[in-house]
């Protein structure tokens, strides 16, 4: 799907079909100026037929009398309910139907400054059409529908074409990290990361690859991706990209992304039921490297190094067990109470090395990390846990833009005792089921020193399960959560 920006006036348009919202209670298209008294009452009839209610989407023939084949009328519902969301929720819609009918492009005319600030609405355009089209075939023989292309009539300010630009950028990384997420556990390894994350920084000047493999982890001490690594012929690794997009003296932001290409559970094996689902356990790792493409191409000003630990958590006579007791890289000793608390294990690692390698300004850390997560908050919103006001407060904001929903869980020492351990540092799990998602984010806070952190639990918003809410724009498989977000927090 190509997307370009234009201000060609409407009754000159030639396209498939001319799109336009309305919002609902009133009688105007917005932007639509008059394209001949037959079309015009055509129109004015459609739109009271609609209503505009949101999502509500309704079609006009032009007769041949504009070059625009068609006019699509599409209801943004209540004015003052208006948000970039409405906007990026009903673009979806527009380029769903469009697809439907198999038309070679759409072109949607932009609303203006008095519905929602235009800058933020073409961005939620281009970023709602392009998701919503998005399909993972790569394995079937019949593949989806060619996907039309995008034309956004709006003023072509440097501000508006900036903000396209930067939109199709964001919304095509998504993608990468909804394709590799997607990826069932036998095509997808921790070695294929590896190679692919090589593969993204190479003959790339700002990108610099470096993948440490199973012989030099344990070597250099990463006691939680070896001893969860250790049970699978697929060996561990970590996987860290840096960017320089700014002078090598400013203090990068680290980003820490969970990336268990199949999580049995080990030895305390999992369940059967939606045991498969456990291939998205590599989510946050793959939004890490969605947010490398990101930056790279939007070529930020600001270093950052995003760090992968990578594992198959398999039972096997190599396995790490109940009852072992391991180093990890920061120096404390965990033992393991169940093996399928093994994200913290491999995060713990990273988290360190992150600190102590790189002195980061603040560190942030995406995985799916606790169905308890999922108890708490359902499969709708992230949970957040940090220890910093200000970087939690950046992250609400990025948040409320992007429409990738985050709630802040507390954490105090009183969550930090319950990971005690009569014969370690600490356990990786809690006691019981008790607060769950904030005994694994307490486990994770203890790999830390003092660099700001917050943590996201993407457990239930990684990819789309029974009880998600349905948006064009999160088609089923892997939402890509976490990439908008992020690189909206590192544009602040
Ligand atoms: N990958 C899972 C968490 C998960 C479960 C994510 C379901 C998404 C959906 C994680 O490794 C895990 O198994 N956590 C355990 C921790 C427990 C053993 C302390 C959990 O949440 O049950
Ligand atoms: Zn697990
Ligand atoms: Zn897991």
């Amino acid at each position: 799907m190509r997307v370009t920006v234009e201000s060609t006036e409407l009754s000159k348009k030639k396209t498939s079909v001319l799109c336009g919202f309305i919002v609902e209670g009133t009688k105007r298209v917005i932007g639509l100026d008059s394209m001949g008294s037959e079309i015009d009452r055509a129109v004015r009839d459609s739109v009271s037929e609609t209503g505009g209610k949101l999502g509500k989407i309704s079609i006009v023939n032009t007769m041949g009398k504009i070059p625009a084949e068609r006019i699509l009328l599409a209801g943004l519902g209540k004015k003052d309910k208006i948000t970039g969301d409405t906007i990026r929720f009903v673009s979806g819609k527009i380029a769903q139907r469009a697809r439907e009918f198999g038309l070679a492009n759409f072109a949607v005319i932009a609303p203006d400054d008095s519905i929602y600030d235009k800058v933020s609405a073409v961005s939620c355009i281009v970023e709602g059409a392009k998701l919503s089209l998005y399909a993972f075939d790569q394995f079937k023989k019949k593949k989806a529908e060619k996907s039309p292309d995008l034309f956004v009539i709006a003023s072509k300010s440097p501000g508006i074409v900036r903000a396209v630009k930067s939109a199709d950028i964001i919304a095509d990384s998504v993608i990468f990290a909804r394709d590799l997420a997607n990826l069932p556990p036998n095509e997808c390894s921790p070695d294929m990361l590896g190679k692919t994350a090589k593969k993204l920084c190479a003959k790339k000047s700002r990108l610099r690859c470096k993948v440490i493999e199973k012989a030099e982890l344990k070597k250099e001490g990463f006691g939680g991706i070896f001893a969860v690594g250790q049970g699978s012929r697929n060996e561990p690794r970590l996987i860290v990209m840096e960017y320089s997009g700014a002078d090598k003296s400013k203090r990068p932001v680290v980003i820490v992304g969970k990336a268990v290409t199949f999580d049995t559970g080990g030895i305390s094996l999992k369940p059967g039921e939606k045991m498969d689902e456990m291939k998205f356990d590599k989510c946050g790792g793959c939004a890490v490297f969605g947010i490398i493409r990101a930056v790279e191409e939007l070529k930020l000003p600001i270093n950052i190094v995003g760090i992968v630990p990578s594992v198959e958590n398999m039972p096997g006579g190599g396995s790490y067990r109940p009852g072992d007791i391991i180093k990890l890289y920061g120096g404390k000793t965990a033992e393991i109470i169940n093996t399928d608390a093994e994200g913290r294990l491999i995060l713990a690692d990273a988290l360190s090395y992150g600190e102590k390698r790189y002195s980061p300004k603040e560190t942030v850390d995406l995985a799916t990390l606790t169905g308890a997560c999922i108890v708490a908050l359902g499969t709708n919103v992230a949970g957040m846990v940090s220890s910093n006001d200000r970087l939690a407060d950046k992250i609400i904001n990025a948040s409320k833009r992007t429409a990738e929903d985050v709630w802040r869980l507390p954490i105090n020492d009183d969550y930090i005792d319950m990971i005690k351990s009569d014969v370690a540092d600490m356990k990786n799990m809690g006691i019981g089921r008790a607060a769950g998602a904030i005994t694994a984010a307490a486990f994770l806070k203890n790999a830390i020193e003092k660099t700001p952190w917050a943590h996201l639990d993407i457990a239930g918003v990684a990819w789309t399960q029974a009880a998600t809410k349905k948006r064009p724009y999160n088609p089923s498989g892997a939402t890509g959560f976490g990439v908008r977000l992020i690189v909206d927090y590192l544009s602040q």
